[in-house]
């Protein structure tokens, strides 16, 4: 498919005027946009700065992976957050962040979307989106400096390199019909805005639990070690922690990676 570019004048005109604060910047193609945005924090840029990329050459993914991003058919953007909250709060923003992007995506293409704890969106039990927030924390103040929120979607890939295979997908993928990047990007924003002052009081937490994929499910826990052990994943704690109970015993993930047999 011959798909246009993104173009921030189209993604201003969705938003008719909302989002105030969110300046976009559109590039062909950067290293990696989170990257990119860290140092627009760095460098004392002010909250609301939005970077969107075509393509990346070294898309950045959690626990060090690296996130495939081809040209002209994702979404690769970071927004920098600077949000006035306790240290021990800021674990919330990756989960914040999940449930305004699964109910974006669930606005365009009807299809629910499922969180997959703590930072994928499914379709159809297969991943369309990533989620990789880096903080920046002031040592001394024990303050958190900032936050990058760093989103991929895949929109329009058909495939996928082989060791996705079975486990990634698309929007169109699932929908079945044309997705306008710069619409979804824009209900990104909108839907982001709204969630966004819910990180005081954890209130889309109970959203969370709703889109969770994991939730009374038997799953596997892998270790850093590369081994794993099976158990049941039972709730999510007020920060956003995975509660699981492994032999009668209940506790709680703080991160790590989890995977469930669907
Ligand atoms: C994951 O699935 O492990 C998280 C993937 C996050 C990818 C996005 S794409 C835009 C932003 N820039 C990056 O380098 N990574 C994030």
């Amino acid at each position: 498919m011959n798909r246009g570019k993104i173009r921030k004048e189209r993604i201003e005109q969705i938003l008719n005027g909302g989002c105030n604060g969110m300046e976009l910047r559109i590039f062909e193609e950067m290293d990696s946009t989170n990257r990119y945005v860290k140092e627009l924090a760095e460098n004392g840029a002010p909250e609301g700065a939005v970077v969107i990329a075509e393509t990346q050459s070294s898309g950045r993914g959690r626990l060090g992976r690296s996130f495939f991003s081809p040209e002209g058919t994702g979404i690769y953007m970071s927004v920098l957050l600077r949000p006035e909250i306790e240290l021990q709060n800021a674990v919330r923003l990756t989960s914040m962040t999940a449930v305004a992007v699964a109910e974006a995506i669930e606005q365009v293409c009807e299809i629910p979307a499922q969180i997959k704890w703590v930072n994928d969106i499914f379709l159809n039990k297969k991943k369309v989106c990533g989620i990789l927030v880096e903080a920046g924390i002031d040592a001394v103040e024990q303050k958190l400096n900032y936050a990058v929120v760093g989103i991929g979607i895949n929109v329009g890939q058909m495939e996928f390199p082989e060791e996705l295979n079975g486990i990634a997908t698309s929007v169109e993928n699932e929908c079945g019909y044309e997705v306008e990047r710069e619409s979804l990007i824009a209900e990104v924003l909108r839907s982001l805005d709204k969630w966004y002052p819910t990180i005081q009081d954890g209130s889309f937490l109970s959203e969370s639990r709703r889109r969770s994929v994991l939730l009374g499910k038997e799953i596997r826990v892998h270790r850093h070690d590369g081994g794993f052990y099976e158990a049941v994943a039972v709730d999510l704690d007020d920060m956003g922690h995975l509660m699981i109970e492994k032999e009668g015993q209940r506790e709680l993930l703080h991160s790590g990676e989890v995977s469930i047999r669907f």
